[in-house]
């Protein structure tokens, strides 16, 4: 006789959420590579299908008609307006996207702490002092980084000045909301007053609009990464007040990722993450944004058809790919020049700086696009290995992340900060429209370099007239 072995709803829930975990680690590993972070994407949303479906097994969701149905126009709501959106949206306004779904994530994440709060009170329960913690942890986090996001979104959209905002008594103000807030924490623990979580979320929503205000717009992505990171630390807070451990586990991840992330952004931009939060480096740019280079000194331009003889002619070509392509919306041209050099036998490839654009990723995003073969990209230390062996260095729209200031001139706001070693090419070709400085807002010693020829003119304009030069060579 056989005995049906019956499993709880409970386990097979959790077993499907340990299923999807798997998959957003698996997910993870795999945006860590170009050749597999389609890949990795899809899995992870596929892991999310699958955790938000197993969520509505939960008895609150299944036995209450109300809640069923208000998560499911929430849904729909949401698919309405967020897949439209990732779909127009221009890859130059990336980050603005990243900002404002970030910021709707830490703000659920503040509000389903609060809901529970008030759930658990409406019961006429007094939550035992470590849920107390849980949903203020959720609160104030979630808070932070539901602001900070709205604040960066109008910065990267420029409906403000992206300039960093400054005023006298800023870093007092700040350290005074930052004191009231620990010391609410404290008396909101002691008491289990739910007041006091209230004003901690006002104040909690200031905070984050005066730690993100007087950060300089180019510098809002490195911020995006750490305020990524705290949605991910308000989501891992909420999960324990839930008591959800696929929400703890995919909130750590997302902490976890966030953190590094911005570790290494600002290491590769050479400089401290105490330096890009505190110090308004934006200023900087400000002072000397303006400048068109030194105009007592002169530089040699060129014309696209002795470039593009040089180009065609040459052995070993790297193109070196920055902001300006992502702006001139210039990757489709400048893969159809790398593949009328190829036919031609000559050797290409591109050099990826870990920060060039503006945010993590750009380049290869933006070359992915123009389905850019990935074997055809290096990696900074890889492309400096053989650039002196390099006939061209073919700069187009980058600029702070070839300067040799980096290496030469102490004091200098990128000194310290990796570059691609153009300058070791043997010929150096500029394409810009302009000598105005990059991100950095300074000159480039480089642009003035007796190897180097100038291609004045919005990147696509001149890759188009060298596509053209290059058949005709
Ligand atoms: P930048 O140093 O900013 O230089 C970009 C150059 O592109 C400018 O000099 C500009 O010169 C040119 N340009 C702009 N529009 C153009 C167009 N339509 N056609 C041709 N050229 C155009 O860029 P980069 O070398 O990529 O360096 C990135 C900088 O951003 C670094 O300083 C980095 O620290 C910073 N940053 C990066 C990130 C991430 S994660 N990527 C995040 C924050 C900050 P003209 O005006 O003369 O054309």
């Amino acid at each position: 006789m056989t005995t049906a072995v019956t499993v709880p709803l409970a386990t097979v829930r959790d077993l499907v959420y340990l299923l999807a975990i798997a998959g957003f680690i698996l997910a993870l590993k795999g945006l860590g590579s170009p050749r597999f972070a389609r890949r990795g994407n899809q899995l992870g949303a596929a892991a999310a299908l699958l955790a938000v479906a197993m969520t509505f097994t939960l008895p609150t969701l299944r036995h209450s008609g109300k809640n069923l149905v208000l998560a499911l126009i929430a849904m729909v709501l949401g698919a309405i307006v967020a897949v439209p959106v990732a779909r127009m949206v221009k890859m130059t306004a990336m980050p603005q996207l990243v900002a404002i779904f970030n910021g709707v994530g830490g703000g659920a994440a503040a509000l389903i702490s609060i809901i529970e709060l008030l759930h658990l009170h409406s019961m006429g329960q007094k939550p035992a002092v470590y849920v107390t913690a849980e949903v203020l942890l959720g609160v104030l986090i979630g808070s932070v980084s539901f602001s900070g996001s709205a604040i960066a979104f109008v910065k990267l959209q420029e409906l403000i000045t992206g300039r960093p905002i400054t005023y006298p008594g800023q870093q007092v103000i700040n350290a005074l909301v930052g004191v009231a807030i620990g010391a609410l924490l404290i008396v909101a623990l002691v008491t289990g007053n739910i007041a006091f979580v209230f004003v901690i979320l006002g104040l909690a929503l200031v905070l984050g609009l005066i730690f993100v205000l007087p950060i300089g717009g180019a510098d809002v992505p490195v911020l995006i990464s750490l305020l990524n990171s705290f949605t991910g630390l308000a989501v891992a807070a909420s999960g324990f007040v839930l008591d959800n451990n696929l929400l703890i586990v995919a909130g750590t991840l997302v902490g976890a990722s966030g953190i590094i992330l911005t570790r290494l952004m600002s290491s590769a931009m050479g400089r401290s993450l105490p330096n890009i939060l505190f110090s308004a480096f934006g200023a900087v740019i400000t002072a000397t944004g303006g400048e068109a280079g030194d105009a007592s000194r002169s530089v040699r331009t060129g014309n696209a058809e002795d470039v593009g003889v040089l180009l065609a002619y040459a052995r070993k070509v790297v193109i070196i790919p920055g902001y300006g392509l992502a702006a001139a919306q210039a990757q489709h041209t400048v893969r159809e020049l790398a593949d009328a050099l190829m036919a031609k036998g000559v050797d290409v490839s591109y050099a990826i700086h870990p920060v060039a654009g503006r945010m993590p990723g750009h380049m290869n995003v933006l070359l992915a696009e123009a389905n850019v073969p990935y074997d055809e990209l290096e990696e900074m230390d890889e492309a400096n290995a053989e650039m002196s062996t390099t006939d061209v260095a073919l700069v187009v729209g980058a600029n702070d992340t070839v300067n040799p200031a980096a290496h030469t001139t102490p004091g200098s706001p990128i000194y310290g900060m990796p570059i691609i070693n153009a300058d070791e090419a043997q010929n150096i070709i500029f394409l810009k429209r302009s000598m105005r400085p990059g991100f950095a807002g300074i000159d480039n010693e480089l642009l003035y370099n007796s190897k180097t020829t100038m291609l004045f003119g919005d990147a696509k304009d001149t890759l188009q007239k060298l596509v053209a030069a290059v058949a005709d060579a």
